[in-house]
């Protein structure tokens, strides 16, 4: 029987196919690019979007524009910049309805009122999985329907198992679907998040579903590949958009023994806003103050620019009035007017997307640009690697720490680990291979299919009933 396996991540989003019965096919009709060795047998990598500079890898990205359309992935970004980049943002109070409300034992009914972008073509939902550990974030209204944070990921997990039956040429009812070791921090919202993964799933329509944590799924997928001597010690260090998950494992013969793992809510995304902050606010009027008073200009105007999606917030017009105040008022009007266009004119994902790229860049090379040019934003801010890795020192800290407890927790000391498997776009930044490489010196580092090991590993899981 065919097994399933779907790697739903902040940023990206993948499926595999395992095939018990499969024979191995050998040659030019197995591309190597999308057939993955796998204990003799085959799993697959499934073309899932078909848009995409890579298909097997789906960016996880909802767009709905006003006509209810539900667009996903690489059309999502394409149609959301198409249709939003430059354009005037217009936020009007709009009535909603009567809403009812209880004091005590009163029932009051009230009318209700809401901010509303009247100009709105469409609305893009990124890093979505990230938001299941935000319990405030409990719903919210596209164009006159209500959606609740598990019908938005339900919605792009419907999307991503149509793609992939689409490509598997049949329909899908049992699926091994990853998760992240910890969402949060805080147990509570741990939880929390965790059932509304579940949840959602639950409202696509396939009717088995079983969730295996993601660095397992890449620790069974490498020691089916690299058919490790039983017995070695190994971490897998799976750094994505939104979380960093571990497990130290043991090969066995033929399979795994899981030791511990452990994770944090630190990915990408986190360094993103890292680079934003101590690189490119300044572009946008952080620090300056109000002439002739001399006074700060508020804090939580900037503290808005540490992701797209909050800088959208800062269009309601309460704090469109503080930023255009300051603009006449404070001692960075040039600065200020590029907040000014940055938030009216929608250019903050196109801001982030500069980040993302000069980040990805400071991979390979020592220096990159943070470049965007439009309207009144007039940004060309050249960072090094060496001023990267110091704006993300807590970062690396913290993701170090989490290695050394998974490590603690195995009841392994450093020097008992033989191989470590990095997988996961954030794993690719150097800084974190060195300090592994230091934390573990006895261990091999190497890298592991580093945006589909994951799918892989639990499509194999699921069909060696692991
Ligand atoms: N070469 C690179 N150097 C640094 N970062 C990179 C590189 N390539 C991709 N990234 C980053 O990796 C992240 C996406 O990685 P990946 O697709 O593994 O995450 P994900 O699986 O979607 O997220 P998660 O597993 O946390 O839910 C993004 O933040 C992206 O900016
Ligand atoms: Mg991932």
């Amino acid at each position: 029987m065919l097994s399933i396996g779907i790697d739903f991540g902040t940023s990206n989003s993948s499926v595999a196919v395992f095939d018990p019965s499969a024979p191995l096919r050998a040659g030019p009709s197995a591309p190597p690019s999308t057939s993955l060795r796998a204990g003799g047998q085959k799993v697959r990598l499934l073309e899932l979007d078909v848009h995409a500079r890579d298909p097997r890898v789906m960016r996880s990205l909802l767009y709905i524009p006003r006509d209810g359309e539900i667009v996903a992935g690489q059309r999502a970004l394409d149609m959301y910049t198409e249709q939003n980049t430059g354009r005037e943002v217009r936020m009007e109070r709009r009535y909603l309805g009567e809403v009812k409300m209880t004091f005590s034992d009163m029932e009051v009914l009230k009318d209700a009122y809401a901010m509303v972008d009247v100009n709105e073509p469409g609305r893009l939902f990124q890093s979505l999985k990230r938001f299941l550990a935000v319990t405030s974030f409990k719903k919210t209204n596209v164009f006159g329907v209500e959606y609740t944070l598990e019908e938005l990921v339900a919605t792009l997990a419907r999307q991503i198992v149509r793609g992939a039956e689409a490509a598997l040429g049949r329909s899908i009812d049992a699926l091994v679907i990853g998760r992240p070791v910890r969402f949060h921090d805080d147990e509570a919202k741990n939880l929390a998040a965790f059932d509304r993964l579940q949840k959602a799933w639950g409202l696509t329509g396939v009717t088995d579903i079983r969730f295996m944590e993601e660095p397992v799924a890449a620790a069974h997928h490498h020691a089916s590949e690299a058919r490790l001597a039983p017995g070695t010690r190994f971490l897998v260090f799976d750094f994505g958009g939104g979380t960093l998950d571990v497990t130290v494992a043991r090969a066995t013969e033929g399979s795994i023994d899981v030791l511990a793992t452990g994770g944090v809510p630190l990915g990408g995304d986190l360094l993103d806003s890292r680079i934003m902050e101590s690189r490119i606010a300044r572009h946008f009027g952080r620090g300056a103050r109000y002439q002739p008073e001399d006074l700060p200009v508020p804090n939580h105007i900037f503290a808005r620019l540490r992701s797209w999606q909050s800088i959208v917030e800062l269009n309601r017009p309460d704090r469109l009035e503080i930023i255009r105040d300051a603009r006449k008022k404070s001692d960075s009007p040039k600065e200020l007017s590029a907040l000014e266009s940055l938030v009216t004119r929608n250019h903050g994902l196109g801001l982030f997307r500069a980040i993302e790229q000069a980040k990805i860049a400071l991979s390979d090379d020592d220096w990159a640009e943070v470049r965007l040019q439009v309207d009144e934003i007039d940004v060309a801010e050249g960072i090094t690697r060496d001023e990267f890795e110091a704006a993300i020192g807590g970062q690396v800290k913290s993701a170090m720490r989490c290695v050394v407890k998974a490590v603690t927790d195995a009841g392994c000391e450093p020097g008992d680990i033989r191989l470590v498997i990095t997988t996961g776009g954030s794993s690719l930044i150097p800084v974190f291979r060195e300090r592994l490489r230091e934390a573990l010196p006895e261990a091999e580092i190497t890298a592991s299919s580093t945006f589909t090991s994951v799918a892989a590993g639990l499509a194999l899981a699921g069909g060696t009933g692991e």
